[in-house]
């Protein structure tokens, strides 16, 4: 069912490959636009079959637990991804959880049987929050925007303590833990010591709580200038610390035969915009990065045709041509991106599309011109004259290891 090799955990040193999983109603886009794509287990199983066999290596549960962005229904993250891992053979799933609601003991411990179950397929995204209708329908206090890191950062500490050691206690300010033992732990694997964790969020204080503990910082969509002032700025932070972290960046995919064709497909998307949905989207996420002093993060600079993807997918232009895409992919990748994390309108038909079109271009572009050593922890991607800094060390827990 689920046995992965070992060597499915060494990093191929090329660019790696996700795609979000529609796991709540509406696909990826706030549109009217119709859309084949299903929230349902069905659909998404299927998907995931596609995508492993297209060359996709990770996928991207949501966590949502009410409607927001049109997005009516949803399906619990931790469910569905160990239904698709139960339905997968090499795919690794990326399970997106809120700190304030979960506790992370009990995900520690999910982690640690879907991880054992599923060989080493699971790993975690911390999404600290920018839903406050959510929480205040659930009664859990909402935090102050810089506070809600502060708080994922213990978490991520709770985990690592559970998932490495016996007898744990933790004295926080949020959870206090008292001499737990977690049995059995999360797979231990080479390169691969325990699930990796990810991070979204795009704020000072997400970058500083990446720079710390994260091993993957997940951006927005964006431009690559931007893209770049971040993992500059993540990277730098981290290699003080003697830490390396890796970059994941959301785009939304729109690969047509010509760019014209490419382009028409944007404009229906977003001349079909569902304005009431995006109106109360704009709104909601003023909790985001733009309620902090620097009023820095994510959708700080969205217009509302933007959050007609509600990641920014558009801005990072992955929309023309196989060829087109392909080179801006690679150039992301020359920067120090480590990954896409990929959405689609219709998503069986264009994962299967993206994958026998696309990622066979970036391969080829890889192999022509080939990153110095993607996998020494060493600053050799992009502005590398940027980078000089103490050599990078790995912690104990392999963060950016080649998961
Ligand atoms: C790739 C990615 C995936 C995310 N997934 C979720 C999610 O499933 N659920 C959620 O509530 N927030 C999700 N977020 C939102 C972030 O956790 C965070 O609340 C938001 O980015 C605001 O960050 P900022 O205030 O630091 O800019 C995601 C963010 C990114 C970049």
């Amino acid at each position: 069912m689920s046995r992965l090799s070992p060597q499915a955990f060494h990093d191929h040193g090329g660019m790696k490959f996700a795609h979000w999983v529609p796991n709540v109603s509406g696909g990826l886009v706030v549109s009217k636009i119709p859309q084949r794509t299903d929230w349902g287990l069905e659909y998404n199983v299927k998907l995931a079959q596609i995508a492993e066999d297209a060359g996709f290596e990770y996928a991207l549960t949501q966590v949502r637990l009410m409607g927001s962005y049109g997005a009516e229904y949803q399906h619990d993250s931790t469910m569905f991804s160990a239904a698709i891992l139960s339905a997968t053979r090499r795919l690794k799933i990326i399970t997106a959880i809120l700190p304030g609601i979960f506790h992370p003991i009990v995900v520690a411990k999910q982690g640690a049987t879907a991880d054992q179950i599923f060989s080493g397929r699971w790993s975690i995204h911390i999404a600290s929050g920018w839903n406050r209708a959510e929480f205040d329908a659930l009664g859990v206090p909402w935090l102050e925007h810089d506070e809600r890191y502060a708080r994922s950062r213990e978490f991520v500490e709770i985990l690592r303590g559970a998932w490495t050691s016996d007898h744990f206690s933790y004295e926080g300010k949020y959870w206090q833990i008292k001499g737990f033992t977690l049995r059995p732990k999360p797979l231990a694997l080479p390169g691969r010591p325990m699930p990796n964790i990810f991070q979204g969020g795009n704020s000072r204080a997400a970058q500083e709580m990446a720079a710390a503990v994260s091993d993957w910082y997940f951006m927005n969509g964006n431009t690559p200038e931007n893209h770049q002032k971040q993992i500059d700025n993540v990277a730098s932070m981290a290699s003080k610390v003697g830490r390396r972290v890796q970059f994941g960046v959301n785009g939304f995919v729109i690969a047509r035969e010509t760019e014209k064709e490419a382009q028409e497909e944007l404009e229906r998307i977003t001349s079909n915009a569902d304005d009431e949905a995006i109106e109360d989207f704009r709104v909601a996420v003023k909790e985001a990065g733009q309620a902090t002093k620097e009023r820095e993060g994510m959708w700080t600079h969205s217009s509302p045709r933007d959050l007609v993807q509600y990641n920014d997918g558009f801005k990072t232009n992955l929309i023309g041509t196989p060829e087109q895409i392909a080179s801006r992919i690679h150039a992301l990748r020359k920067i120090g991106v480590d990954m896409i994390l990929c959405g689609f309108l219709h998503f069986h038909e264009e994962t299967k599309f993206f994958g026998e079109r696309v990622i066979p271009l970036v391969r080829q572009l890889e192999l022509a011109d080939p990153l110095k050593s993607p996998n020494k922890g060493e600053f050799v991607r992009g502005s590398a004259s940027k980078r000089s800094g103490p050599r990078l060390v790995s912690p104990p827990w392999g963060a950016g290891g080649v998961n």
